[in-house]
């Protein structure tokens, strides 16, 4: 026995070592940490049990067969994150880059079943070559058997991707079909075709970084969901992340102790500008009204012009969506639908209630939105809320026009409370324009147009500029005081929490894309 236990010891030292101290070494000077590093800081301390560690893989042509690592280029388990139960897979760049093999993917798809069974969140952290060159076809056939999985997975428990060093070609997909995507700045990228294939097609030079690197990819395209320092900062962001929601979808998140105070917020009172114009900034608003310091922005530095992220209310973890007046005056374009839409649909596939803060002047008009389909893209988030069965609640701060004021989780598309704050200004455009359409004739044929003008702005400005032509119907449920919208939201999402909405029977919707 003692013979075969030191047999068993040294498979585990050597698969513990990957691709041997040379490439460790060399994967330290990247400034990139290990797979099993990686797995250390991220799982609570000695909870990870591997799964799979001996796997190798089984090709044989180009004398792949000389050359084998214990587990295939990728750590797979599971173990608890702030006492959770969570599986994770790590690729080890040390073991042929990180690089798809067949065995690979059967450890990476034997992982997701195991996740979905029993009901946990699955964390990916990518640090792979792609598609195992010497394996060919059978590399692609797991790569398709991985984004199979991710989809059945979809929906059933959360799934967050890591990305932490390249990935490249059909690769890209996985993480995509995943909920959230974190990248690491300067040592991660992301493209579908690299640099040097985009310089022979296009003619176009261009670096990694500039391409698809975790900047780019935060600003530009919107493909990840957070731009992260370091790998550390990276590994704290995905607990955090997780930590707003269930294990899957047929649980609630697990609220955090919270004791009721003193829950009014008088600052928010005087809050707002006075010229209706001026911007503010809407997390100063979210802040105040969520629990101190819950507030984790996602999508950051992408379509800036709407806020979303999580938060907790008296301890309840929600998600926030909230037009942005201090970029763009909080105009609904096409990036910033399809952001909050995917929010949106992400909090309805786990239980988390959804809050609406609302100052919206409007869709944003003109060629480029027309012709990139604003129609389409506007169309999702319409459709994302109206699909939505799970407690919604919108205040709206201040204007609510046209058919933004529709599409911001409006009362008439299944929002259950609708708050408005007395600067609320629901109607179907500003005044401005509005007396400009209507009383075109008399403005015109005015001794003073301009003065006419402005009789005619104010006469509309009486009518429409406040919340209560709209509470009159009952669109608003309640005109509130500013300083009360915590305590109003607390109640509501505590009189919402058994909410129960049954869809009529469909095999799925078919949202906008
Ligand atoms: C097998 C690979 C590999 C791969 C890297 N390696 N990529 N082995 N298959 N795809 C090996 C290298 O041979 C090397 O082995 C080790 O990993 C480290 O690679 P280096 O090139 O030394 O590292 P670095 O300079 O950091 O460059 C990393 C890299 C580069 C940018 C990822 O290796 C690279 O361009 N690889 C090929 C990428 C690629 O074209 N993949 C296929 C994409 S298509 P040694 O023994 O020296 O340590 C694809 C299709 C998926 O993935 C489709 C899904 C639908």
């Amino acid at each position: 026995m003692d013979k075969k236990i030191a047999l068993l010891q040294d498979k585990i030292k050597q698969a513990s070592l990957g691709g041997g101290q040379a490439r460790i070494e060399s994967q330290h000077k990247k400034g990139k940490l290990t797979a099993r590093e990686r797995i250390h800081f991220l799982m609570d301390e000695g909870s990870f049990e591997e799964i799979g560690m001996m796997v190798t893989h089984r090709s044989t042509d180009f004398g792949m067969e000389r050359e084998k690592y214990l587990g295939d280029g990728v750590v797979t388990g599971y173990g608890t994150i702030n006492g959770r139960l969570t599986y994770v897979f790590s690729q080890d760049f040390t073991v042929f880059g990180g690089s798809l093999s067949e065995t690979h993917a059967e450890k990476i798809c034997k992982l997701m079943d195991m996740a979905m069974k029993n009901g946990a969140p699955l964390i990916g952290l990518n640090d792979s070559g792609g598609a195992r060159i010497q394996e060919g076809v059978v590399s692609l056939g797991g790569y398709a058997d991985i984004f199979y999985q991710n989809v059945q997975a979809s929906g059933v428990i959360p799934q967050l991707s890591a990305i932490m060093g390249p990935c490249a070609g059909g690769a890209v997909y996985s993480p995509a079909i995943t909920d959230f995507i974190l990248m690491v700045e300067n040592t991660s990228y992301m493209f579908v075709t690299g640099p040097n294939v985009v310089k022979t097609v296009t003619h176009e030079e261009v670096t990694s970084e500039e391409l698809g690197g975790a900047t780019t990819h935060a600003t530009k395209s919107g493909v990840t969901h957070f731009a992260c320092a370091n790998e550390i900062e990276a590994i704290n962001h995905l607990k955090k992340l997780l930590s707003y929601m269930p294990q899957n979808c047929e649980e609630m998140a697990e609220p955090t102790p919270y004791e009721t105070r003193d829950e009014s917020r008088t600052s928010l009172n005087t809050f707002l500008p006075q010229n209706a114009s001026q911007p503010y900034d809407i997390r100063e608003i979210m802040t105040t009204v969520a629990d101190e310091n819950t507030f984790l922005e996602v999508h950051k530095d992408f379509a800036e012009n709407i806020v979303v992220g999580f938060a907790r209310l008296a301890g309840r973890s929600i998600g926030i969506v909230a037009n942005q007046p201090a970029y763009l005056a909080g105009v609904l374009d096409s990036n910033s639908s399809t952001k909050a839409a995917r929010f949106v649909r992400f909090c309805d596939c786990f239980n988390i209630p959804l809050l609406v803060f609302e100052d919206v002047p409007g869709f944003l008009p003109g060629t480029d939105q027309e012709w990139n389909g604003i129609i389409t893209n506007g169309a999702k988030l319409l459709y994302a809320f109206s699909e939505a069965t799970v407690p919604r609640i919108t205040v709206i701060t201040r204007k609510a026009y046209g058919g933004a004021y529709d599409v911001m989780n409006s009362k008439h598309i299944g929002a259950d409370m609708n708050y408005a704050w007395p600067s609320a200004e629901i109607a179907v455009m500003g005044a401005k324009g509005a007396a400009e359409i209507i009383f075109k004739k008399e403005i015109t044929a005015a001794e003073n147009p301009e003065e006419k003008w402005l009789e005619k702005e104010k006469l509309y400005s009486d009518i429409f500029a406040n919340p209560y032509r709209a509470s009159e119907r009952g669109f608003v449920d309640e005109v509130i005081e500013p300083s009360q919208t915590r305590i109003k939201l607390i109640k509501a999402f505590k009189m919402l929490e058994n909410k129960v909405v049954n869809h009529p029977r469909k095999k799925h919707g078919n949202i906008p894309l």
